[in-house]
């Protein structure tokens, strides 16, 4: 057994429960799809193949049956055993707050800590590996460069790659380097929480917990993040990322084009729900079609998640994100993102197409 797999994992998916307004009231930020699957589900495929299969995660009282009804669904689709603890979080007091009522579950073990409303794509192993190998590094983080530094966590390196300084949101920021919210720790992460005070935003930070590690002597490590790493804050953001996992599942599938009667035309990559039936569509990759969605005489793609048991009619959809349960009729869409169980009617192909961004069951009709 290598020595990678005696880390435990942690995953961050408490909070306030802020949703993605408007596509969601009723759904937690973490849950929200990305190529219809929830972008925490992507957090946990990461930290499982990086040898991590003991995983506590951290769940607020708003919204933790949800987060726990959606990890049981992602339990089923895993060939291994994996061992998850539900750790509740009364108030969302920060993630230093997290790491340190996750202590009687984690106990002396080296951990993978991941903020689950992250999307990265990133092979995690050889990082977890290495750091489980050197007892002497207290804690790693993983850094990308971004445009606007000022709403992370900041790191400064000396020229040997290690950290000397991190700061939390900073007005006026010392580096171009960002947290991207993944982090390797062990056990004396423990004491330097217990010496940090809350932040102005009134929350125990583990930016300071780490530049704690850091003042008292302890090595901190970083390892800087080449592959994307996506903010599903915002509209553009979740469209972006949509794009962008669609994009990387296509590179990696080895999935033919599936067959589809011969009505309909079909080309680059396409994830097909089961039991969805399509007629006289053509459907330009990449895009993801739910299960049970009924689609005819549509245009669709590329960069389209549309979610389960949706139906589209005589319209035209590209560069959008669908949650479950919509119908769509007489409509042309771009750049939109429609939440669960919308209605969305129109003349057809008469006028030019439009963006929206539709809350959960919203019901819409435009023209004449
Ligand atoms: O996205 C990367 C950034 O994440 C880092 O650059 C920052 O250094 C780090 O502090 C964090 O900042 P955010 O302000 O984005 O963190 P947020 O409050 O959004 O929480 C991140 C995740 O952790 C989210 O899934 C909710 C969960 N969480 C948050 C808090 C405050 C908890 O489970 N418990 C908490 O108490």
């Amino acid at each position: 057994m290598s020595e990678a797999t005696t880390l435990k994992g942690l995953v961050l998916a408490g909070g306030t429960g802020s949703r993605l307004r408007p596509l969601t009231y009723a759904m937690p930020k973490q849950l929200v799809p990305v190529a219809n699957r929830p972008i925490l589900w992507f957090a946990l495929d990461s930290i499982v193949s990086a040898g991590v299969a003991d995983i506590g995660i951290i769940i607020s009282p708003e919204t933790g049956e949800a987060i726990k009804q959606s990890l049981y669904a992602w339990l089923e689709t895993q060939d291994d055993e994996v061992a998850l603890t539900f750790i509740p979080q009364e108030t969302p007091a920060g993630l230093a707050h997290a790491v340190k009522i996750a202590e009687p579950y984690l106990q002396q073990s080296p951990f993978l800590m991941y903020l689950g409303d992250n999307l990265i794509d990133a092979d995690l192993k050889p990082w977890c590996d290495n750091f489980s190998s050197q007892s002497s590094i207290s804690a790693s983080i993983l850094l990308k460069p971004v445009d606007n530094p000022s709403s992370f966590g900041v790191a400064v390196l000396d020229e040997t790659g290690h950290v000397t300084r991190l700061v939390e949101k900073p007005k006026e920021p010392p580096s171009n380097l960002a947290l991207v919210g993944v982090y390797l720790f062990r056990p004396n992460i423990f004491t330097a929480i217990q010496a940090i005070q809350p932040s102005p935003r009134g929350e125990l930070e583990i930016t300071d917990a780490i530049q704690h590690l850091i003042t008292s002597g302890s090595t901190v490590r970083s390892e800087q993040q080449t592959s994307w790493w996506l903010d599903t804050g915002k509209k553009d953001d979740l469209l972006s990322a949509n794009q962008t996992v669609l994009a990387s599942l296509a590179r990696k599938s080895m999935d033919l084009t599936p067959e589809l009667d011969a009505s309909n035309t079909v080309s680059g990559f396409v994830q097909l729900g089961e039991n969805a039936s399509l007629t006289n569509c053509t459907i330009i990759g990449p895009v993801a079609i739910g299960d049970g969605c009924h689609l005819s005489n549509v245009t669709l793609g590329p960069n389209v998640s549309l979610g389960a048991s949706s139906t589209v009619i005589d319209s035209t959809l590209r560069d959008s994100v669908v949650l479950d349960g919509c119908t769509l009729k007489g409509v042309q869409l771009v750049n939109s993102l429609l939440g669960y169980r919308c209605t969305l009617t129109g003349p057809a192909q008469t006028l030019p197409p439009v963006s929206v961004s539709l809350a959960e069951q919203s019901v819409l009709h435009w023209g004449p």
